[in-house]
């Protein structure tokens, strides 16, 4: 039975993270926070599966940069578990702008450019759901508990 307030929420290291090689600096940072990994998988994003990930920015001046970043190389989908998780790694992850994200955060000590920004976190409970049916399907879920985290 999972605590309340578990949540579970989607992380995407985009093309520029996984070929830059902070895969491992990035996971480490939400396993140090005391996230649970329950769902991975290393993919390729078809245009037709990035249009549906994206569909709400359909249309907005940065949408075939961000269609044409998120399918130009392998992406590694996560399925993050915690207490109050989609806030919490939203909170890591920093602003959406690299060059104006908080030192600590993860854009904002990584990265400084705009569309190649390391990660997509979902925004919402609703958005987490919807995300995570896109890039898992129930079976590639492992829920267990960390065993720092047992006796708490
Ligand atoms: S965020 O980080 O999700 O809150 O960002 P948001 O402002 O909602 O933007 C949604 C996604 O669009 C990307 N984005 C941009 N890319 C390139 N140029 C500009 N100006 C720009 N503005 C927003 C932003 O990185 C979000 O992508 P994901 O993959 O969700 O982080």
């Amino acid at each position: 039975m999972p605590e309340a307030g578990t949540e579970r929420t989607l992380v995407l290291l985009k093309p520029d993270a996984v070929k830059r090689g902070l895969s491992g600096e990035i996971l480490g940072r939400l396993e140090r926070k005391g996230l649970t990994v329950v769902g991975a998988r290393l993919l390729r994003v078809t245009p037709d599966l990035a249009g549906r990930h994206y569909f709400e920015h359909a249309g907005k001046p940065f949408y075939d940069g961000l269609v044409r970043h998120i399918t130009s190389g392998p992406v590694l989908a996560l399925a993050v578990e915690g207490r109050g998780a989609i806030a919490v790694v939203r909170l890591l992850v920093g602003a959406t702008n690299p060059a104006t994200a908080a030192p600590g955060t993860i854009r904002g000590d990584l990265a400084l450019a705009m569309t190649p920004n390391l990660i997509h976190a979902s925004d919402s409970s609703a958005s987490a759901e919807r995300e995570l049916a896109l890039f898992f399907r129930p079976e590639d879920y492992h829920s267990y508990v960390r065993t720092d985290q047992e006796f708490l």
